[in-house]
């Protein structure tokens, strides 16, 4: 809303609403305006009779037009704010506000698309809220192509087609993304036939933005040098839920005979997140259009926390970068990254050290019950 004014007390907003200069809001009290005046008491329940009262209080307003309660020109917004307690409100509110309602929020998105109705989740599916926000951190706008790499159960790409995205992801993990894993719900004994990150989209209504999911390793890329992506928006594993792994042996002169070629599921070796995010940035520098975003979770101990620390390359500015506090020693931040420029090739793109996340994490971790009561039967034995 147009904040107009606002006071502890209710006489104040209306003192100053009874002062308020009339050129400011003369645009909207025109004769041939309709306009209403919607009371809202946050935390505290009036009868209709005692917001009628409240109301009648703006008699003084200069408005010339005529109420019409449905679809008004204008709408006159006053709020009585009580409080978060509603078992216990004060006699009289906190905070007083009046202005001229703009738009509503989207706020009601989030319960719509709530993880506890989706069709289809997995163990770190990202709730809708993060999910929403990091699409408008992407700025994502209707036709654009949006890529996650580290899809899972495709969380961000509903919020990415809710804003009129085109959307495709990918992941390492073939059970995930045939939704074959175990039921992430305890109530839920074994998955649906018919679970898959397509189910979820079509559950909103947004099957027509799906592109598609595919199994790959990150670590190897396939895509051709010239696809652009408007946006890339993904939560990568940190390698405490999930392990943060990419195709490959340890062994020397590794080969599989021919008769186990058909059936052979490759190796796996640690992907180090300082690797992870490097390939992830060099990545979005090459394939995001100019001035497209990258928007991803980057997990910090806190202790360690540097903006220094970041991953960087010089193709991408780092536009944003908020804190969502875990616990006293973690937290992830959520980086957005616009691309700048083109890269330059052949020349080694400066790599700046980045703290390994998961080896601080179990440095510093407590030892949970389970840990010392094993430590103590050992120490016993
Ligand atoms: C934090 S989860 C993403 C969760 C997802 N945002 C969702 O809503 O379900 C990280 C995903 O990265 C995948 N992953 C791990 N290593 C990978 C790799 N080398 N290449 C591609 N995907 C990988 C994991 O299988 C996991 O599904």
């Amino acid at each position: 809303m147009e904040l107009w004014s606002y006071s502890e007390t209710i006489a104040g907003v209306h003192k100053q609403m009874k002062q308020y200069p009339y050129e400011l809001i003369a645009l909207y009290m025109k004769e041939n305006q309709t306009f209403k005046i919607e009371v809202e008491t946050f935390c505290r329940h009036f009868t209709q009779r005692e917001k009628v009262e409240k109301l009648e209080a703006f008699s003084y307003l200069p408005v010339k037009g005529q109420v019409k309660l449905k679809g008004p020109d204008v709408v006159f917004q006053y709020i009585e704010y009580y409080g978060i307690d509603p078992k216990a409100p004060p006699e009289n509110p906190y905070m007083v506000f009046f202005g001229r309602w703009i738009t509503n929020g989207l706020r009601q998105l989030i319960q719509d698309l709530s993880l506890k109705n989706r069709k289809f989740i997995g163990n770190t599916s990202m709730d809708p809220q993060l999910s929403l926000l990091m699409a408008n951190q992407a700025q994502i706008h209707p036709g654009d192509i949006i890529l996650d790499p580290f899809v899972g159960s495709g969380s961000l790409l509903v919020a990415a087609a809710h804003f009129g995205g085109y959307v495709l992801g990918t992941d390492i993990d073939y059970l995930m993304l045939h939704a074959r894993t175990r039921p992430s719900r305890i109530t839920q004994k074994k998955r649906e036939k018919d679970e898959s990150v397509k189910a979820n989209m079509a559950q909103y209504g947004l099957d027509h933005k799906y592109i598609d999911v595919l199994v790959n390793d990150f670590a190897i890329q396939f895509w051709k040098d010239d696809i652009r992506f408007d946006a890339i928006i993904t939560d990568p594993p940190y390698g405490i839920r999930e392990a943060t792994e990419k195709i490959g042996t340890s062994k020397e002169n590794c080969t599989v005979s021919e008769q186990h070629l058909s059936t052979h599921i490759p190796a796996k070796i640690v992907y180090g997140l300082s690797s992870l995010f490097y390939d992830l940035l060099a990545f979005s520098a090459k394939h995001l259009k100019l001035g497209g975003r990258l928007v991803c979770w980057f997990p910090i101990f806190r202790e360690d926390y540097q903006e220094d620390g970041l991953p960087r390359n010089p193709s991408l500015q780092l536009v944003a970068n908020s804190e969502q506090i875990l616990n006293k020693h973690t937290s992830r931040r959520l980086l957005t990254y616009k691309k700048m420029s083109e890269p330059i090739n052949k020349v080694m793109e400066e790599r700046n050290h980045i703290t390994d996340f998961r080896t601080r994490y179990y440095d510093n971790r407590e030892e949970t019950r389970k840990e010392r009561r094993m430590k103590r039967a050992m120490e016993r034995n």
